[in-house]
C-alpha cells in the first residue's frame, strides 16, 4: 500500500503555520492532520474553526480533522469542512457512530474511525464496510509529545487483520502518536501504511523539515 504521511498541525507555532503548509505542499505530502480537542473527552483544547478556515486559505491539501470531542456530530457543523476533506471520531463519543460515518461521506468527505488503546475493535468490526479509513491512535489521546503505548503494535497487527478478514485490504490504517522513525518502521511492519507526523517524528523546525521528510519516507518504504 502506498505511504501516506500527515503532518499535525498542533505541532506547529503559529507563526510557522504558513511556511510549513508552503513545505507539506513542495514535498507533496498526504493530508494536514487537524486535532480538534474539547476539553473533556481530553483533558486538552485544540485548534478552533478560525484556524481551521486560515489553513483551507492557505493550503490546497486535505484536511484531516480528528475530533478527539463528546458528540462529534455537534462540533462537525462549526468547521466549514470542504468535499474531499477527511473527518474522523472516536466511536465511543456518539450514539450513533454508523449514523455519524453516514452524515459524513454524505458532505463528500471521507469517514474514518479512531480507536484509543483500550477501544475494542468492536466498533470498527460494525463499521466496516462503512469506513474510509482506521486511526489508531499509539498514544492516550491529547497532547504531543507522548509514548507509544505498549499494546500499539499488536492492536495494529489485529486492526489489519480485521479489515483483511472483511476484504477492505486496501483501507489505510493511520498511525497517531509518537510515530518516531523507529516506531513508524515497526508500526508499518505490523500493517500500517499512513503515519500523523508531529513533534516525535518530523515537526523540529523548518529549517531541518525537508531533509528529514525525505529521510522519513524513504525509510518506511523500504521498512
Ligand atoms: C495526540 C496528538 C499527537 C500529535 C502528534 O492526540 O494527535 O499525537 O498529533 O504528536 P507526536 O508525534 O508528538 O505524538
Ligand atoms: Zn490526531
Amino acid at each position: 500500500m502506498e505511504i501516506k504521511i500527515s503532518p499535525s498541525v498542533m505541532c506547529c507555532r503559529v507563526e510557522e503555520y504558513k511556511p510549513y503548509l508552503e513545505l507539506f505542499e513542495k514535498v507533496g505530502l498526504d493530508s494536514v492532520h487537524f486535532d480538534v480537542m474539547d476539553g473533556k473527552y481530553v483533558k486538552n483544547v485544540m485548534l478552533g474553526t478560525t484556524i481551521y478556515k486560515d489553513i483551507k486559505r492557505l493550503s490546497s491539501l486535505p484536511v484531516d480533522v480528528h475530533i478527539m470531542a463528546w458528540a462529534p456530530e455537534e462540533f462537525i457543523p462549526y468547521y466549514d469542512v470542504q468535499p474531499g476533506d477527511r473527518i474522523s471520531f472516536h466511536p465511543e463519543t456518539t450514539a450513533q457512530p454508523y449514523k455519524l460515518l453516514q452524515s459524513i461521506k454524505e458532505r463528500g468527505c471521507r469517514a474514518g474511525l479512531v480507536l484509543n488503546p483500550g477501544t475494542p475493535l468492536g466498533y470498527l468490526e460494525e463499521c466496516v464496510h462503512l469506513v474510509d479509513y482506521v486511526m489508531l491512535m499509539t498514544v492516550n489521546p491529547g497532547f504531543a509529545g507522548q509514548k507509544m503505548v505498549p499494546d500499539a503494535l499488536e492492536k495494529i497487527v489485529r486492526i489489519r487483520r480485521l479489515l483483511d478478514d472483511y476484504g477492505r485490504t486496501e483501507t489505510d490504517l493511520l498511525t497517531d502518536g509518537n510515530t518516531t522513525p523507529e516506531n513508524a518502521k515497526l508500526m508499518k511492519q505490523a500493517g500500517a501504511n499512513a503515519f500523523v507526523v508531529g513533534t516525535s517524528s518530523i515537526i523540529k523546525g523548518l529549517d531541518v523539515f525537508e531533509d528529514l521528510y525525505y529521510g522519513y519516507k524513504k525509510m518506511l518504504e523500504e521498512a
